[in-house]
């Protein structure tokens, strides 16, 4: 049937219609808040690149994440910037590290928020890479012993999901080995499956201070121009028993997310990342674009593409204005 019988304004005439024909929604059951946790008490300091994100001191973590829970965010991701870096990240897998302390302050205060943990050495090594660096190379299989004890750290402190996002092969299988020989075999893993080497990331590294200090992540994080490439990762992690695939960033990438969610029976989560979120900040402040109808419009589309779950620092203005 064609115009003139058919015309497709008249389900688009006011806002009632249109929320009646709406094809994708946007729940606050969908968002996931990532957060930095550094040393020292009552720091609540503002990260330049990434305006409105802070790095928390434990304590004021507690009270963000009271807020958190609150406005009904389900889950956050928490990231950790030690005391000290070294060249084998020692604090990453300490019983008394940074995150290990925020998992148990959390706990006590939070009782329903889902703890989600980032698994990746850079945060925590001198040289910034996210794996073991031998003769100048990250090496892939000594990396996996290291994963496998910062995973069960996490979960020992009261982690309830760890996401390993280094992109070493074989590390969602050898994580998953290492929780369940310890008993904790209901402890989901949410892996950073499709992960493009991007520079959408550099605010992040910033704000933890990981940026590598020599050559880059293209040795193990994925080339841009491959989609096949990145549902072979995917395909491989849900064998090894990954629960939760990420597919990062989101917005340049919302063609894999789409493929992932049509060709996999299982959760899918898009991580909507920091660059993605300083270049919303920096036109908003600048008055070039409205920034609640860029926060919105992005966070639907990737839903619509396919996203199940959406990791993003517009988590709280997004819960505010569903
Ligand atoms: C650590 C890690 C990174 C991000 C999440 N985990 C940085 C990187 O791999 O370089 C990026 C998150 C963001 O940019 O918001 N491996
Ligand atoms: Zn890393």
């Amino acid at each position: 049937m064609l115009f003139p019988i058919t015309r497709m304004r008249r389900l688009r005439r006011n806002e009632t219609l249109r929320r009646m024909v709406r094809e994708t929604r946007v729940s606050i059951d969908d968002l996931i808040y990532p957060l930095f946790v550094c040393p020292g008490t009552k720091v609540k300091e503002e990260i330049p690149s990434m305006p409105g994100q802070y790095r928390y001191s434990v304590d004021m973590l507690v009270e963000e994440c009271k807020t958190v829970e609150q406005l009904g965010i389900p889950a956050v991701l928490l990231f950790g910037i030690p005391e000290n870096k070294d060249q084998l990240g020692t604090e990453g897998c300490a019983e008394n590290g940074i995150i290990q302390q925020t998992l148990q302050a959390i706990k006590k205060e939070c009782r329903s928020l889902i703890l989600i943990t980032d698994v990746c050495m850079c945060e925590y090594t001198v040289h910034g890479h996210c794996g073991v660096v031998v003769d100048g190379e990250v090496d892939n299989d000594r990396t996996l012993e290291y994963l496998g004890r910062m995973a069960l750290s996490h979960v020992i402190a009261g982690a309830d999901m760890v996401a390993p996002s280094d992109m070493m092969d074989g590390r969602v299988g050898y994580i998953r080995d290492v929780l369940d020989a310890d008993g904790y075999n209901n402890i989901p893993i949410m892996a950073y499956s499709a992960k493009f080497a991007s520079g959408f990331f550099d605010p992040f590294r910033d704000a933890v201070y990981c940026a590598p200090q020599f050559g880059d992540r293209k040795s193990y994080q994925m080339d841009t121009p491959n989609i096949e490439e990145a549902l072979r990762e995917i395909a491989l992690d849900i064998e090894e028993g990954a629960d939760i695939v990420i597919v990062k960033p989101a917005l340049p990438n919302l063609d894999v997310i789409s493929r992932a969610k049509q060709e996999f029976s299982i959760p899918v989560a898009a991580y909507n990342v920091s660059g993605e979120y300083a270049m919303v900040k920096a036109a908003a402040a600048n008055g070039w674009l409205d920034e609640t109808s860029i926060i919105m419009e992005s966070v639907t589309s990737i839903k619509r593409a396919g996203a199940d779950m959406i990791l993003t620092y517009f988590a709280k203005d997004i819960a505010r204005k569903l």
